[in-house]
């Protein structure tokens, strides 16, 4: 076992880790019933926020509450393991071997090699850590042809949260559910299917109208490095500005939507809870190379307030010269060193359980299995990869 102390923090200040910008080299997407479609970009969507066609109407941008009875939910209890990407990656490698046997490219260039592969919200409790009191989870991982690969453990997200609903609700606050529609909502209201000047006058004022829906997902597969670790990083992004460019290196305009509540005027408390909440705004954000996070700002009935453009890259300059909640920095720091003690740890065959608890400033690595994969490698992939 290896287990990996948060404390003291200090551990983790000062120096310069070196990180490698996130760049996109697959993507897919997620249908409106939640059906996979490697490197297709049909579920893309073009940020164009409410209110914007309307000038003068900012004191009622919406209401997120609407449409919550005809909400079409994805059961997020299914444990898709890292099916998506896997199913991406062998697509994409696939069309590598094709060229190899045309002589194109080397057989061993095919197989593509990194140290980790994994979900954007894995790293994304890592990268928090440090900072974030409530921050617990399990993960499982594997090493397989040299790559550790990690995924949620979804049994155990799935009985703490059976155990969060048990707890009984008080008479005025706003259930659970609906605060998290308020999210898709806003998402609803603030982007568009197509290109916005493809859109017509009708889609865009209609959007208040559509059944939110959130089966359909595009993602964005990243290769990026922290420190000594390279990575390969999936995640859903909500919108991007503009469209995507043509040229594979450039930087995608991305939007990551969220909403918050309004903040009291000169309340240190409130601040403080909201840069907190910041912190994986911008974790989440760095991780897939993000540049803009569009903030909601709403009331405590769900009713839009303003939108809010914030600079992934300027947050963490921002918040410490305000409550300093967080270190950007030391938590890059921190990661560097943790994806460090993974390497050294999880090698050869068998399955390992990454753990923190709620509270305790430790996370531990244990062997749960001696042999094989586990469940987090599905068949199909490790077949292909047998035939390479
Ligand atoms: P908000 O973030 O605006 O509350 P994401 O922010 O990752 O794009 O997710 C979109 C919405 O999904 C969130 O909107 C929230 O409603 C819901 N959501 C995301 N992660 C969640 C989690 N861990 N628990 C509950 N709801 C979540
Ligand atoms: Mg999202
Ligand atoms: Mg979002």
């Amino acid at each position: 076992m290896a287990a990996i102390n948060l404390n003291p923090k200090d551990r983790f200040a000062g120096g310069q880790t070196s990180i490698r910008r996130p760049r996109e080299f697959m993507y897919f997407s997620f249908d409106d019933k939640h059906e996979l479609h490697p490197f297709s970009d049909e579920s893309i969507s073009y940020y164009y926020p409410p209110g914007l066609g309307t000038p003068g109407s900012q004191e009622r941008l919406g209401n997120l509450n609407v449409g919550f009875e005809t909400f079409i939910q994805r059961d997020d209890t299914i444990d898709e393991h890292l099916d998506g990407l896997l199913d991406t990656l062998q697509v994409y490698e696939e069309k590598l071997w094709e060229q190899s046997k045309a002589g194109s490219i080397k057989l061993e260039d095919v197989r593509v090699r990194t140290d980790v592969v994994t979900w954007r919200g894995m790293m994304t409790k890592i990268l928090t850590a440090l900072f974030d009191d409530f921050n617990e989870f399990e993960m499982n991982a594997t090493s397989y042809q040299d790559t550790i690969f990690i995924e949620e453990n979804k049994a155990a997200k799935v009985e703490h949260r059976n155990q969060d609903h048990s707890r009984p609700r008080r008479r005025d606050e706003t259930p659970q559910e609906l605060m998290q529609y308020w999210g898709y909502k806003f998402e609803a209201l603030s982007v568009l299917r197509k290109p916005w000047a493809e859109a017509t006058r009708e889609e865009i004022e209609d959007r208040n109208s559509t059944i939110v829906n959130n089966n359909a997902q595009f993602c964005s597969i990243v290769r990026t490095g922290i420190g000594q670790t390279s990575l390969i990083i999936a995640g859903e992004v909500d919108a991007v500005l503009g469209g995507r460019p043509d040229k594979a290196d450039g930087i995608i305009p991305w939007v990551e939507l969220k909403t918050s509540q309004e903040l009291k005027p000169n309340d240190h408390k409130d601040l403080l809870k909201f840069e907190r909440k910041m912190l994986r705004f911008w974790a989440q954000s760095f991780l897939l190379g993000v540049p803009t996070i569009a903030v909601g700002f709403r009331t405590p009935n769900g009713h839009l307030t303003r939108i809010q453009e914030l600079q992934t890259q300027k947050l963490p300059q921002m918040v410490k010269n305000s409550t300093g909640a967080w270190d950007g920095n030391m938590c890059i720091n921190f990661t560097a060193a943790f994806l460090e003690v993974l390497k050294a740890t999880v090698k050869g065959p068998g399955v390992w359980l990454l753990k923190r608890r709620k509270g305790e400033p430790v996370i531990r690595i244990t062997k749960i299995e001696d042999s094989g994969t586990g469940n987090i490698l599905k068949p199909s992939f490790k077949a292909h990869r047998e035939r390479l």
